[in-house]
């Protein structure tokens, strides 16, 4: 019998498998390979923006994309939906994952970050309008 109960609760300090996340909310368009969908879905492994900065990365996850981005040398017009539903723990595992998964070598990140962005950025409702307002988000931090 299919198990309809939902996710269960994490538990504050729990460890979240970063993987099942992936597997749940992006394979769908990212693909297991971490490599996308040529033209559509832009590739996780081998990224700037997965690999670079954290607070760039953690408000992508927050917020979405919605406009041009240039991605490993390829420009992409799509949307990337937000992901503000899932709780810190959560993105902080999924982020860590995406960072050392594949090719990518990043450290992980943790979930205090995913904390403080969601508390920094709350007066953004809309996704970000491309890679241009993502790059100026890191700028204003250094
Ligand atoms: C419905 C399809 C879809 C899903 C589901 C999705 N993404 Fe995306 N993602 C996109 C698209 C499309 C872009 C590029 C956005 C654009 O062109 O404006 C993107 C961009 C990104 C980027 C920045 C560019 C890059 O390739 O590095 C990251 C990081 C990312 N997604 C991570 C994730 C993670 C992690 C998840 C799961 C929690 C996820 N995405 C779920 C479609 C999706």
């Amino acid at each position: 019998m299919a198990d309809l109960s939902g996710p269960a609760p994490v538990a504050v300090g729990a460890a979240v498998d970063g993987k099942a996340v992936f597997n749940g909310q992006c394979v769908a368009c990212h693909q297991a390979t971490g490599k996308g969908l040529p033209g559509v879905f832009p590739p996780l492994d081998g990224s700037e923006w997965v690999q670079g900065d954290a607070r760039t990365l953690a408000n992508i996850l927050l917020h979405g994309i919605n406009g041009e981005i240039s991605v490993a040398g390829t420009t992409y017009n799509g949307a990337m939906p937000a992901f503000q539903q899932l709780g810190d723990a959560e993105l902080a595992a999924v982020a860590s994952y995406i960072r050392s998964n594949w090719s990518n070598k990043a450290n992980s990140l943790p979930s205090t970050l995913f904390e403080q962005e969601r508390k920094a950025s709350s007066a953004r409702t809309k996704p970000f309008e491309g890679g241009a307002a993502l790059k100026a988000l890191s700028d204003k931090s250094n």
